[in-house]
């Protein structure tokens, strides 16, 4: 017991980031449907692709499990609608029966095992307005999905922990271009598991380096570690650009001086409130 103090001691005085930022991680653990992450990367997500001229979005959270992201993109999805004047709808992808086999190292099973995170079925979520649960395979409802939709990805959070499953959505990304704006913000959520060793040999970040490699129309895209990453609170290090490259929008200017700018003009002082 007093050993386990003790580390506890060692990792609370060498752990880099502001305590406040732990604790805001904490309660978003303790609290499954705050998710500050989701909320901002969302309205921030809308903001761009209202700028571009659509209000008619969606965004997808790959890996649903028991529907915690989904019922978080729902509570927020209604207030940024209001917000912004723009249609939002959710749609999730699960397999329904928990992780699949695993059988690739890259998949990590010793870490991962099939059934983690079975869920209990669909129907209420299917149920709710606007939402959609797409259940089976992403390597085949995503072409449901591609198929059926009628909207414009706003962004993408990826949780489907795998490396062949992210990978079995990336490939499929030519499937989808139709329905993507010249940029869509992706958020994973497994990059960073270290004791049990993900890392960029394995899972997410090994399906984005494979992506990066095979394609270039489109490519996966991580910022800096900066000063000025403000806008994304329990999203830092996690959030990727999926550039769109041969999308007719991609050079279309919609900077902060642009004159139907969301934020910003000429004559006006820009404020935290505004971006
Ligand atoms: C960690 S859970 C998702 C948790 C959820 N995003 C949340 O925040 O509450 C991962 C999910 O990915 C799903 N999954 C993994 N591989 C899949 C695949 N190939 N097709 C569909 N779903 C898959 C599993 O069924 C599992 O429910």
């Amino acid at each position: 017991m007093l050993y386990k103090i003790k580390l506890l001691i060692l990792r609370i005085l060498g752990y880099e980031k502001p305590l406040r930022v732990a604790l805001f991680k904490y309660l978003s653990l303790k609290f499954k449907k705050f998710r500050p992450h989701y909320e901002t990367v969302l309205y921030e997500s809308c903001k761009v692709a209202k700028k571009l001229g659509h209000d008619d979005l969606c965004v997808l959270e790959l890996g649903v499990a028991d529907g915690n992201g989904i019922l978080s993109l729902i509570k927020y999805k209604r207030i940024i609608e209001n917000e912004l004047n723009v249609k939002i709808k959710v749609y999730g992808f699960d397999l329904g029966s928990g992780l699949p086999e695993i059988k690739k190292k890259e998949d990590l099973p010793f870490f991962w095992k099939q059934g983690d995170y079975k869920s209990e079925g669909f129907e209420k979520l299917n149920n709710i307005k606007d939402v959609k649960i797409y259940q089976g395979d992403i390597k085949n409802t995503i072409l449901d999905f591609a198929n059926s939709n009628t909207s414009k990805i706003a962004c993408i959070f990826f949780d489907l922990d795998l490396y062949s499953s992210t990978e079995s959505f990336l490939s499929n990304i030519n499937n989808l271009e139709k329905h993507l704006l010249p940029r869509t913000l992706c958020y994973f959520d497994d990059l960073y598991v270290a004791d049990n060793c993900v890392d960029n040999t394995n899972g997410e970040l090994l399906a984005i380096a494979e992506f990066n490699k095979q394609n270039s129309n489109f490519q996966l895209g991580k910022p800096v570690d900066h000063l000025n990453d403000f806008k994304f609170p329990l999203a830092k290090g996690q959030l990727y650009t999926l550039h769109n490259f041969k999308n007719e929008q991609y050079n279309q200017y919609i900077g902060i001086y642009s004159p139907d700018s969301l934020t910003g003009s000429n004559n006006k002082i820009r404020s935290l409130l505004d971006d």
